[in-house]
C-alpha cells in the first residue's frame, strides 16, 4: 500500500552531522521525500506529538530533549513506507537496534535515538498534521 509517514531527524542526529548520512539511507531505499523542513520543535507541538507519553515518567526528558535545538522533519512517501522506515531506524531499545539500522549503527542511547519514526498509518497521519499544514 501507497503509504506517507514521519521521519524526524533529532536533535542528536543534527547535532551529530547525521543528516545527509540518514537522508542517503531513504534515498537508497528507493522512498520519495516529499516534504522535509529543519525547525526547532515548540513546546505546543512537541507535548502534542508525544501526548500518548504524557504519563510515562521519561515524559518531561522526552519534551526537553526534542526541544533542545533544531530537527529536520521529514514526509515519506512509498509502498509500505511506514514499516520500512521503522526498519531502516532499528528498535527503541539500544541493546536491541541492529547494526545496520540508524539506531543500530548511531545510537547507544534510549532517549537520545537520532531518528523519530511514526509506527502505524493512524499516528502517521496525526503526526504528519501535526508538523505540516
Ligand atoms: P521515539 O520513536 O521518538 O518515541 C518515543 C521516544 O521516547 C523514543 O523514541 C525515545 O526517544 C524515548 N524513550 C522511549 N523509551 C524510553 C525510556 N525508557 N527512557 C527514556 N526515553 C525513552
Amino acid at each position: 500500500m501507497l503509504e506517507k509517514t514521519l521521519l524526524i531527524i533529532k536533535p542528536d542526529g543534527v547535532k551529530r552531522k547525521l543528516i545527509g548520512e540518514i537522508i542517503k539511507r531513504v534515498e537508497n531505499k528507493n522512498l520519495n521525500i516529499i516534504e522535509m523542513k529543519m525547525e526547532r520543535v515548540t513546546l505546543a507541538k512537541a507535548e502534542a506529538h508525544y501526548e500518548v507519553h504524557k504519563e510515562k515518567p521519561f515524559y518531561k526528558g522526552l519534551i526537553e530533549f526534542i526541544t533542545s535545538g533544531p530537527v529536520v522533519l521529514m514526509v515519506v512517501e512509498g509502498e509500505n513506507a511506514i514499516e520500512i522506515i521503522r526498519h531502516l531506524a532499528g528498535e527503541t531499545s539500544p541493546t536491541k537496534a541492529l547494526p545496520g539500522t540508524i539506531r543500530g549503527d548511531f545510537s547507544l542511547d534510549i532517549l537520545e535515538n537520532v531518528v523519530h519514526t511514526s509506527d502505524s498509518k493512524e499516528n502517521a497521519d496525526k503526526e504528519i498534521k501535526n508538523f505540516f499544514k
